[in-house]
């Protein structure tokens, strides 16, 4: 499977290589251009249960710089960004797959190499007691709490660098 590719605006200047979970790579284009987040809006996601989006509201779209079609049945590691450590995703998964709430501050890349970030809640889907699925929204975090996350991330990347 390969994502839609990315449509680098004119400052996404760093090329980054990215692994991704199942062993496929990609050049990610970042750029320091940071999208507001939408003032008073909750920016929603549905998955199946391995983290395919089957459902998006207008908020994420937009922000996305995809479209609708090009966003569901796509994995959502489709909005990685590589600057989130791999161990905060690990956690959303254990967390989710163990039937608990997870909540955690991510930056999201958009299509155009440029990014936004978010405080986000994830939630087991559950019909008739069996999980079905997983939902996430979002909502807009404190200046404070980004700079507070994106410290500790830096962190946690340079001893996930060092790792074999
Ligand atoms: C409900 C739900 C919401 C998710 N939201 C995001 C998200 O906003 N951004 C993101 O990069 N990954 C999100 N993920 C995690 C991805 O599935 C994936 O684990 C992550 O992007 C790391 O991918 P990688 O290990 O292939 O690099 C979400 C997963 C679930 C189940």
């Amino acid at each position: 499977m390969s994502f839609p590719p990315m449509q680098p605006a004119a400052d996404a200047g760093e090329a980054r290589a990215h692994r991704y979970h199942d062993g496929r790579t990609s050049t990610l284009m970042t750029s320091a251009r940071e999208q507001p987040y939408p003032e008073g809006r909750l920016i929603v996601s549905r998955t199946d249960l391995n983290g395919i989006i089957t459902h998006c509201n207008e908020a994420f779209v937009e922000i996305s710089g995809y479209t609708r079609d090009e966003l569901i049945g796509q994995p959502h590691c489709i909005l990685r960004h590589p600057d989130i450590p791999r161990a905060v995703y690990k956690d959303l998964w254990d967390t989710l797959q163990a039937g608990r709430k997870w909540h955690g501050y991510v930056k999201n890349l958009c299509k155009d190499g440029s990014h936004y970030w978010v405080y986000a809640t994830a939630v087991p889907n559950l019909r008739a007691g069996k999980v079905v699925g997983y939902s996430s929204v979002r909502r807009e975090p404190s200046r404070r709490k980004i700079e507070e996350a994106q410290a500790r991330y830096k962190t946690m990347l340079a001893t996930e660098e060092q790792a074999p």
